[in-house]
């Protein structure tokens, strides 16, 4: 089964979003899909954790990855959208347990805060590690209650 994994960033992600675009492409049984940015004209980091938010609630990939300057802010972003739980990772380990335990379905990162041998560290770690379920099944569900109640 491929996992398709959809990738945006804002322009000052562009660079890392680019590399990581090229990194899913090595990888066995993963489809990227690059939403943008083309390029590094200035644009804001909430239209694009939008954009990767329609790719996953339309079914056009399972995972995605999300870079802007620190991560931060397109990471606040992702999580306003209903069925996102958005992970802003800065290690191997943080990348494995928003997996294990949080079943993160976004990645995101800073591209001036990390370097690039750490973000594909932690991207294979996001891929390849599976939501460990049990305790933490019911609470990654209370992280949705919100929704929920809102209707
Ligand atoms: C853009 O300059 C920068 O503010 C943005 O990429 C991000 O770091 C915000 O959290």
């Amino acid at each position: 089964m491929v996992t398709r994994v959809a990738v945006a960033s804002d322009h000052a992600g562009f660079e890392l979003k680019s590399l990581i675009v090229e990194w899913l492409g090595e990888l066995e049984g993963v489809e990227a899909v690059d939403l943008g940015p083309a390029d590094t004209t200035r644009t804001d980091y909430p239209d694009w954790a939008a954009t990767l938010a329609g790719a996953l609630a339309n079914g056009a990939a399972e995972r995605g990855v999300l870079v802007c300057g620190t991560g931060i802010g397109i990471s606040i972003a992702a999580n306003k959208h209903p069925g996102v739980r958005a992970a802003l990772v800065h290690d191997v380990t943080t990348a494995r347990l928003c997996r294990a335990h949080n079943d993160a379905n976004v990645l995101c990162l800073g591209q001036r805060i990390v370097g690039q041998a750490v973000a594909r560290e932690a991207l294979e770690a996001f891929l390849g590690t599976a939501f460990e379920g049990g305790r933490h099944a019911d609470r990654v569900a209370k992280i949705h209650a919100p929704e929920r109640a809102e209707g």
